[in-house]
């Protein structure tokens, strides 16, 4: 411990400098420790939830392996990280599940770390039972101090009892940590972290603190770099990017560092999460419609169809706003793919106010849609609020819902059939050997025959036949690469 006072006395209090001091101290104990066991140390991070968790186990993943440990699947790896989410009560209990797992095999596997962060651990009674019932877990961090995961790890390395730290907010981004990609020809790209909108079912602006947009500078030079290293397609992530640049000291709109992006030579393809409606701008969809580079796909959440209960959600829009919107976005960009997420079941919803959601769902017909049940999340408004929908009212409505959503899905895919569409080649096909899968520009995905040194390729792929909400098609003429 003393040992790890002088290490800690002597580190940088610059950002990244301090981190890539940390990385070192980690690299050399890794070393040692996987000298003595004669093979090398392995890891696993487990992402949760959103692109967002999936962005930052990235990051994560980056830092192991700048230190040394080395890719495995959980049940073998030495060290396991969870990157939790809790967006509703169902992902803390699939959590809580997995961990009890982890710890009979912790048991087994003496040398074995455990480490959680993410959005559940910003959350004051997760943590207390952790401290009280889950001792078995190394280390502990969550969403604002994500960027000290080296700083953490080394002393965590150097103790033997449970690290916590959990910071309630940041403005700091730290920028120029190591990033290990998921895949080598795309990649998700933060542009903001946070939310400042406080849906009133929502525990985000909680977990996930104040909205702060990265500069654009900063997020073009990491967009640059990635296509130099042979990103073709970048998703802008954020929870709200149609507020983004708003607290910059140069304020800048989301069209405009769309525009910027989209000069960037290398990049074909531009995808953006998560817009919300009511700050969604005509700038935007003219830049949309104008751009060859931005998807034809846009995720835009509905949350309900009822004036009254967006209300008392605090969406800031009514039903005619949201199907304004939606029929300028059909009319100006005719062949975009419009997605959603409705929730059922928020406090007070009555067999009226669902009908209106059911509504929007069969105005808008859109490609894809996610239902959620309402969850209630402590500290937020609506878990305080009178009239609980009853369980029972609440699936039935959720059913009646899933089922016209998947009806129009059906139909809103049928429609591209028989036509040519330029597809990303992402992956093997793991049902269909010697098939592959890709994903058009408007997120629909197409599978087809061909090998795995096609990945990461554009193909013009023709869509032979609909099976609901994917295709099956083949490459128009395969020997042609395009690039
Ligand atoms: N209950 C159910 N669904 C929720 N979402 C957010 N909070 C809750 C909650 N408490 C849904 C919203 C959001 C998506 C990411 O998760 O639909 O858009
Ligand atoms: Fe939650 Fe609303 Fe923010 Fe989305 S916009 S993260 S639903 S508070």
């Amino acid at each position: 411990m003393n040992n790890y006072a002088e290490v800690q006395a002597k580190a940088p209090i610059r950002e990244p400098e301090r981190q890539y001091y940390f990385i070192e101290i980690c690299r050399k104990k890794v070393q040692e420790e996987s000298e003595r066991l004669g093979r090398p140390l392995t890891f696993c991070v487990t992402t949760f939830g959103c692109q967002m968790n999936a962005r930052d186990s990235e990051k994560l993943a980056g830092i192991l392996e700048q230190i040394g440990y080395q890719p495995e699947e959980e049940a073998q790896a030495d060290f396991v990280i969870y990157n939790t989410c809790t967006v509703r009560e169902n992902a803390n209990l699939k959590v809580y599940g997995h961990l009890g797992l982890l710890k009979h095999r912790k048991k087994d596997r003496p040398g074995m770390r455990i480490a959680l962060c993410g959005c559940m651990m910003q959350e004051p009674e997760v943590i207390e039972k952790l401290k009280k019932s889950y001792r078995f877990v190394d280390l502990i961090f969550g969403t604002h101090n994500i960027f000290k995961f080296a700083e953490l790890l080394a002393e965590s390395l150097a103790r033997n009892t449970q690290v916590i730290d959990i910071w309630q907010g940041t403005d700091q981004i730290v920028e120029d940590l190591p990033v290990e990609r998921k895949y080598s020809f795309k990649s998700g790209v933060n542009i903001m972290f946070g939310c400042n909108n406080f849906c009133s079912y929502c525990i985000v602006p909680y977990v996930r603190g104040r909205e702060r947009s990265r500069k654009p500078e900063d997020i073009l030079k990491e967009i640059e770099a990635l296509a130099k290293d042979g990103v073709t397609e970048v998703m802008l992530l954020g929870q709200n990017v149609n507020s983004y640049g708003k607290t910059l000291e140069d304020p800048i709109n989301f069209a405009e560092l769309l525009r910027r992006v989209e000069q960037i030579e290398g990049i074909r393809r531009i995808r953006f999460m998560t817009s919300h409606p009511k700050d969604l701008s005509d700038e935007l969809i003219e830049v949309m419609r104008d751009s060859k580079k931005v998807c034809r796909h846009l995720h835009l959440p509905l949350q309900s169809g009822s004036t009254r209960i967006l209300k008392a959600m605090n969406r800031r829009y009514t039903k005619e706003q949201y199907l304004e919107l939606a029929q300028k976005i059909r009319h100006e960009i005719p062949d975009i793919s419009l997605t959603t997420d409705i929730i059922v079941g928020f406090p007070g919803e009555t067999e009226e106010d669902f009908q209106e959601t059911m509504d929007v769902v069969r105005q808008v017909r859109y490609d894809n849609a996610y239902t959620f049940i309402y969850s209630k999340r402590t500290g937020t408004p609506a878990a305080g609020m009178e009239n609980q929908v009853p369980e029972d009212v609440t699936k039935d409505r959720f059913d009646r819902l899933l089922a016209l959503v998947q009806e129009l899905a059906k139909e809103q895919t049928a429609r591209f059939a028989g036509t040519v569409q330029e597809v990303l080649t992402e992956e093997e096909n793991s049902h269909k050997p010697g098939y592959l899968t890709g994903r058009m520009s408007n997120n629909l995905l197409v599978h087809f025959p061909g090998d795995k040194s096609q990945i990461g390729e554009y193909k013009e792929v023709r869509l032979e036949e609909c099976r609901g909400f994917y295709y099956m098609g083949s490459i128009v003429n395969p020997s042609a690469i395009s690039r």
